[in-house]
């Protein structure tokens, strides 16, 4: 019920589980439900991949993040990659909602990564689909329909990316020799999601910021890519170790 576009939730699958953040791909205060879209690529994501309907989640935390900034900006282009794609339905349709004309951009590396395609384009004004293979729509990068976007004269008021570091990062570089306003939401590693920690933080315009509670939403020209991929890596012996061991118990 009081879940808005751009916001997140801690999940702990099982009670010897660690918590994650996922973002709510959608949610209806109607029925009184949010939905979460996970890629499995570790061992709490499989693990949570192996539950059914009618399981329980041993602990669910949220809303939590500012929720994206809504305004009437004009032309908004907004840019969605692999997993973030769960996150943009509800914020697309928020931004058509608040009156702007949506020019909405997915991508992921084939066909079949591609989510929420159908309720994306159902909220676009324009609508395009790339893949890295060409297995659907144009054969390439996101960026590339930018670009075209841009030479083509398109007056753009806002460009909004979420997705893996990199194609945020070649994102904002592209604007920001345009000068166009852009929204990034970011995904740094999260541990109570709450800004009681610190695990988040993300270095903003040269200033230590948190995450979880300053974001997840940063102005795109302001954020410390490279900081934030080299902190991303911190845990990846111990994520391969307790994926191991969790495949080998199983
Ligand atoms: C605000 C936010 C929203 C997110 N929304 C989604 C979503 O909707 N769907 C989705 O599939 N993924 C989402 N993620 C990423 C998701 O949290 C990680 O994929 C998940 O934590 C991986 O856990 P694992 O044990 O399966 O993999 P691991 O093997 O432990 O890790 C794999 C990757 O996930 C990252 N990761 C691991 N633990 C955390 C953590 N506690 N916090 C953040 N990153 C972590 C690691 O840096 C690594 O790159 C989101 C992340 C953030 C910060
Ligand atoms: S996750 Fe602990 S402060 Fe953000």
């Amino acid at each position: 019920r009081k879940a808005k576009a751009g916001q997140f939730i801690m999940v702990t699958p099982t009670e010897h589980g660690e918590r994650i953040p996922l973002t709510m791909a959608d949610f209806s205060p109607e029925k009184g439900t949010i939905t979460i879209a996970a890629l499995e690529v570790g061992k709490t994501t499989r693990e949570l991949g192996t539950l059914k309907a009618g399981d329980k989640l041993f602990s669910l935390v949220g809303p939590l993040g500012l929720p994206t900034h809504l305004h009437k900006y004009g032309n908004v282009v907004s840019i969605g990659g692999g997993i973030g794609l769960a996150l943009m339905y509800p914020v697309v349709r928020s931004f058509k909602q608040s009156g702007n004309h949506t020019i909405n951009i997915v991508g992921a590396r084939n066909e079949k990564l591609l989510m929420y395609e159908s309720e994306i384009k159902s909220v676009s004004d324009e609508f395009f689909v790339c893949t890295d293979d060409g297995t659907k729509g144009h054969k390439g990068f996101v960026s590339d329909i930018l670009k075209d976007l841009i030479a083509k004269g398109n007056k753009i008021d806002l460009v909004y990316a979420v997705g893996p570091i990199i194609m945020m990062k070649v994102i904002a570089n592209i604007t920001k020799a345009h000068n166009i306003k852009t929204i990034v939401s970011l995904n740094p590693i999260m541990v109570d999601g709450t800004g009681m920690c610190g695990s988040c933080r993300v270095i903003i315009k040269g200033e230590t910021k948190f995450g979880c509670v300053d974001g997840p939403e940063f102005d795109g020209h302001e954020v410390d890519f490279e900081n934030l991929t080299a902190r991303n890596k911190r845990y990846m012996p111990e994520e391969q170790i307790a994926l191991r061991r969790w495949q080998g118990a199983k």
